[in-house]
């Protein structure tokens, strides 16, 4: 692992126990974050992002086996015992989940669930963590947070209860957020506004952030790098200026080929078939059922990673295609 590496996920590979066998949901994952970067881990539905997320803080079910590692700062997180992991989680990373009302007891204040965390494992007394939130919320554009703090969950649109979930997170200040689709189950007019307020705050206390989306355009627009992760596997990763004007794998330009343009008004190309999971990929390329390019080799070996234009690129027939996929991507 390079030093300046804040995580670190190297050979990930995660099974989980089902109907008697082991099911791989997870395969060869290598991703590092490194201090103050902000990562995209980009992919459909399926593709095994939030497990990723998961094996990343040891948030697995007890039914899942692991294989490679996670290091956090140069520490083994699998080797964490039970005090550094709960230390681990409360303070050096923070979870931001897609559905705050999902994850936010509804029969406690917006206080005490902002401050328990920090109160609870020592990190500050109740008054420093009521007046730390109270300031983080006006940060974050709530209005009136004394007033807000004494309200339950159900008074707070889902806009202002995201803001509240980014302030819980900020509190005990953490070196890596993983925002896990932060945005996707709000409306699509305070989507961008709690975009903006996350990136501000990321930025502002210098913290690094491995972003979960289904939206490449989202993640290229607010990350330094990008990881595309297919049928549990990440097939390319690279800058993401490089990868959004440039893709070398034929998924990641059929993702770009999806997407409606913001500047002019053109058919949008879905993508043929369906995203598999990576259970349900036999031999060869997970991609070669969906891919216009495939040959033989694709159906019948699986491409590894490779050095391709300084990106990690996995694709048999990458040199020979390059052409073809900016032509279909533009
Ligand atoms: N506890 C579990 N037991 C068995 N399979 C699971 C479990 N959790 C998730 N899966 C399966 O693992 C695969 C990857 O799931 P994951 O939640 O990581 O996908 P994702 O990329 O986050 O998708 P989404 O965009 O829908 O959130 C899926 O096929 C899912 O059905
Ligand atoms: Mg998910």
């Amino acid at each position: 692992m390079s030093l300046h590496q804040l995580l670190a996920i190297e050979n990930l590979d995660l099974a989980v126990k089902h109907r008697g066998s082991m099911r791989p949901l997870v395969h060869d994952v290598d991703l590092a974050v490194g201090a103050a970067e902000s990562v995209g881990l980009v992919g459909e539905s399926g593709s095994g992002k939030s497990m990723t997320i998961k094996a990343a803080m040891r948030l697995l079910p007890r039914n899942a086996s692991v294989g490679g590692s996670v290091e956090f700062d140069g520490r083994d997180v699998n080797r964490l015992g039970r005090r550094d992991l709960a230390r681990f989680r409360s303070r050096d990373v923070a979870l931001i989940h897609q559905d705050p009302r999902a994850h936010i007891n509804p029969n406690r204040t917006i206080a005490q669930f902002v401050t328990e965390g920090v109160v609870h494992t020592g990190m500050m007394s109740e008054e420093a963590a009521l007046e730390r939130a109270c300031a983080l919320m006006r940060d974050v554009g709530i209005p009136d947070p004394e007033k807000r703090l004494k309200q339950f969950p159900h008074q707070l649109s889902g806009g202002l209860l995201q803001r509240v979930m980014i302030v819980t997170t900020m509190l005990p200040s953490p070196r890596l957020i993983f925002a896990d689709e932060p945005t996707t189950a709000l409306d699509v007019t305070v989507q961008s506004d709690v975009m903006a307020i996350l990136m501000e705050q990321v930025r502002d206390h210098h913290m690094a952030m491995l972003f979960v989306t289904h939206d490449l355009d989202l993640a290229a627009a607010v990350t330094d790098r990008l990881a595309v992760m297919y049928a549990g596997t990440i097939v390319e990763m690279g800058t993401s200026g490089a990868i959004c004007s440039r893709p070398l794998h034929p998924y990641t330009a059929a993702l770009l080929k999806s997407r409606p343009s913001t500047t002019e008004v053109r058919r949008l190309t879905a993508i043929p078939g369906r995203p598999l999971a990576a259970y349900e990929v036999t031999k060869g390329c997970s991609f070669a059922p969906r891919c216009p390019f495939a040959g033989d080799q694709c159906r019948n070996e699986a491409p590894k990673r490779r050095l391709v234009e300084g990106r990690a690129v996995a694709c048999h027939r990458v040199e020979e295609i390059a052409q073809s996929l900016q032509e279909g991507a533009s």
